[in-house]
């Protein structure tokens, strides 16, 4: 299994700890948010508001298709609704070995305050939503991994090391 895969919840650090992991092992980094607005040629908040989170999920199960068919050598970020829909699991496990970056709510709700990029935190309560989100992913990211990484309080250093003891990448 030559590509690695990092799922869990937004703000979890998928994207910087990947990006990071990918230069280490001299393995390409791809985020499959940023491969489907290139593709769209727009960004993620457009395609909510015009095309709305069923089509935008169509396309997230197409890109992991895609990167099936293609990616070796590969760490790939994933959004974080993208596991959660039925069948995305087994697909992310037959693209590669699957790691849940686990985050607290209260690191998770740190993160993302102000942020203005994700649709689903957008309006009232971005507390309450990530709370009850939380609550019926995680149990979903657990199933969907093959191992689960803790990152709260913690350097992305020694979570790319532990990645890598951990599933063996490195010989
Ligand atoms: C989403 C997470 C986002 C992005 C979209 C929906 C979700 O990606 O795909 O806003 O449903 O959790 P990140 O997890 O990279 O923020």
């Amino acid at each position: 299994m030559s590509n690695i895969i990092l799922i869990g919840f937004m703000g979890s650090g998928k994207t910087s700890v990947g990006s990071q992991l990918a230069k280490k092992l001299a393995f390409q980094f791809k985020d499959t948010d940023r491969i489907i607005e290139d593709n769209c040629g727009r960004s993620i908040k457009s395609i909510f508001a015009r095309e709305g989170e069923g089509f935008f999920r169509e396309l997230e199960t197409k890109t992991v298709k895609d990167l099936i068919d293609k990616a070796e050598n590969h760490v790939i970020s994933v959004g974080g609704g993208l596991p959660v829909q039925p069948g995305n699991g087994e697909l992310l496990r037959q693209l590669g070995h699957v790691i849940y970056l686990k985050t607290s709510r209260d690191t998770i709700i740190k993160r993302l305050s102000g942020d203005t990029t994700r649709p689903l935190l957008s309006g009232d309560n971005p507390k309450e939503k990530v709370e009850s989100m939380l609550k019926l992913r995680e149990p979903l990211y657990e199933a969907a991994a093959h191992l689960t990484v803790i990152t709260d309080d913690r350097k992305i250093g020694d979570i790319i090391e532990e990645i890598i003891r951990r599933t063996g990448v490195i010989q």
